[in-house]
């Protein structure tokens, strides 16, 4: 694999010059003021996939928006791996808080500054730039296809209804994403596991307009202050969360387990200066490892109502508005918790108002098998290139789509990432850095050739 390095050191200026290309495109998924950006980041995708030699190259139009399909199937005998990625991203509001615009990425430090950097531009283009390198080598060792998709920041609504009408065409043998982060490029990790997602919409609704607060405030229920009872309700004090029913499926981790995760280089005191805060909070006897990987939570995103303009204005709002997450672990249905959620979200209301509950996208937790023969081709593919074997560890975020796949598809995921924790996706200052992004590209061969090989 001789090559890999000569390549990467001739290639790396365009291959960063393309991604900071790609950046440049404003595809926000999640507000139809980027429609066309979306669609143009498609044509971006499905371009360089030729480019790089990719066959039968597709932008699949969906209810949604597309997902670019290519492949390159080598031989039927061999082995294939499905690469998943999203060429859509987060909104990059509250924009003033970006030292230089999200679209227009530069690099200092030697990172990319841009909305989409780590999540999932950057760590999606490494499979491309990967696959150029090794169609400009010999070719794949195996077959590839690549399945990208648009939405998958607002809930990928349209990939499951593609997957199973595209049974044959994404026939495989593992799913591998590279969506996730590493603990850091001196400790390589790969995860095992993503929590699940139940998230609501809640309106409250006190009296039927707005009211001077004089007048009624102190008689009339304000829905913002029952929001905020309502909503503080929903944890006891030793952190737990009081929906009657919402750990009953919870799969508790065993001992082992915890006494491993306790054994990955963590510092609780870079973790609290990293985020300028004195202490941290959560669930009673969890660690904060624990508490975001392992543990479901609760958090309010967003809380709206009443006068938020400048100055005073005296008022007793008619309705108070919030967004609530319910992050899931294994064995919980987000079905279910929304329903439990909605139950309970409604039965402490006091009579002084009404309660709406409004569910939104959702998924399901997973975990992926660290003794598969994917997983082995990862692990030492990332041992090969970090000096180091990667530790098991599972995250907290969401991906959806890996239990779909396992459903639909019955095909398991790897996911195998180069992002790290501290990238700030969905914030202000998303960066990617450079480091991580090639050595992303210089791994992903070698797991080609030890997944072929392993067979
Ligand atoms: N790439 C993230 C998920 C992620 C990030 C997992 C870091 C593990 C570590 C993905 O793009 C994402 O943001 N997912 C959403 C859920 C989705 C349904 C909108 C999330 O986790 O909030
Ligand atoms: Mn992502
Ligand atoms: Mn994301």
């Amino acid at each position: 694999m001789e090559y890999i390095k000569t390549y990467l050191s001739e290639h790396q200026e365009r291959f960063i010059q393309e991604l900071l290309s790609l950046l440049r495109i404003p595809s926000v998924s999640a507000d139809k003021a980027f429609k066309e950006h979306v669609h143009e980041a498609a044509s971006f995708i499905a371009e360089k996939l030729v480019a790089a030699g990719a066959d039968n190259v597709e932008i699949c139009p969906t209810a949604g928006y597309p997902i670019v399909y290519g492949e390159k199937l080598v031989d039927k005998n061999l082995p294939t791996v499905l690469v998943y990625g999203h060429y859509d991203v987060q909104p990059a509001d509250p924009l003033e808080l970006w030292t230089s615009p999200p679209f227009e990425p530069v690099v200092k430090e030697g990172k990319i500054y841009a909305r989409g950097a780590s999540d999932d531009k950057g760590q999606m283009y490494m499979h491309l730039k990967a696959f150029e390198m090794m169609m400009a080598n010999g070719g794949v060792p195996c077959n590839v296809k690549f399945m990208i998709e648009g939405e998958e920041e607002v809930g990928s609504d349209n990939l499951e209804t593609f997957v199973r009408a595209n049974t044959e065409r994404l026939a495989c043998d593992v799913v591998l994403v590279s969506d996730t982060a590493l603990i850091s490029l001196e400790n390589p990790s790969i995860t095992t596991g993503l929590r699940g997602l139940s998230y609501v919409e809640v309106e409250v609704t006190g009296p039927n307009r707005d009211l001077h607060s004089g007048i009624y405030g102190g008689a009339v229920a304000n829905p913002i202050n029952v929001l905020a009872d309502m909503i503080a309700s929903l944890h006891d004090e030793k952190g737990y969360i009081t929906i009657p029913g919402f750990y009953d499926d919870v799969d508790e981790v065993s001992r082992e387990e915890r006494t491993l995760m306790a054994k990955a280089p963590f510092s609780l005191d870079n973790y609290k200066a990293h985020l300028d805060i004195a202490d941290v909070q959560g669930e009673e006897g969890y660690s904060t490892l624990e508490r975001t990987s392992i543990r479901p939570t609760l958090d309010v995103n967003g809380i709206w109502g009443g006068y938020i303009g400048e100055g005073a204005k005296t008022v007793l709002p008619s309705k108070a508005f919030a967004k609530i997450s319910m992050r899931l672990v294994p064995n919980q249905d987000s079905a279910k918790i929304t329903k439990l959620f909605q139950q309970h979200f409604e039965s402490i209301a006091p009579a002084s108002v009404k309660v709406k509950v409004k569910p939104h996208h959702g998924g399901e937790a997973a975990v992926t098998p660290t003794d598969s023969i994917a997983y082995k081709a990862a692990e030492q593919a990332m041992e090969t290139t970090f000096g180091k074997r990667p530790i098991p560890l599972r995250s907290g975020g969401s991906i959806p789509i890996v239990t779909m796949f396992e459903q639909v598809l019955g095909i398991k995921t790897v996911l195998m990432g180069f992002g790290l924790d501290s990238d700030a996706i969905h914030s202000p200052n998303e960066h990617f850095a450079i480091e991580n992004y090639l050595k992303g590209i210089e791994t992903i061969p070698y797991f080609y050739k030890n997944f072929t090989n392993l067979h």
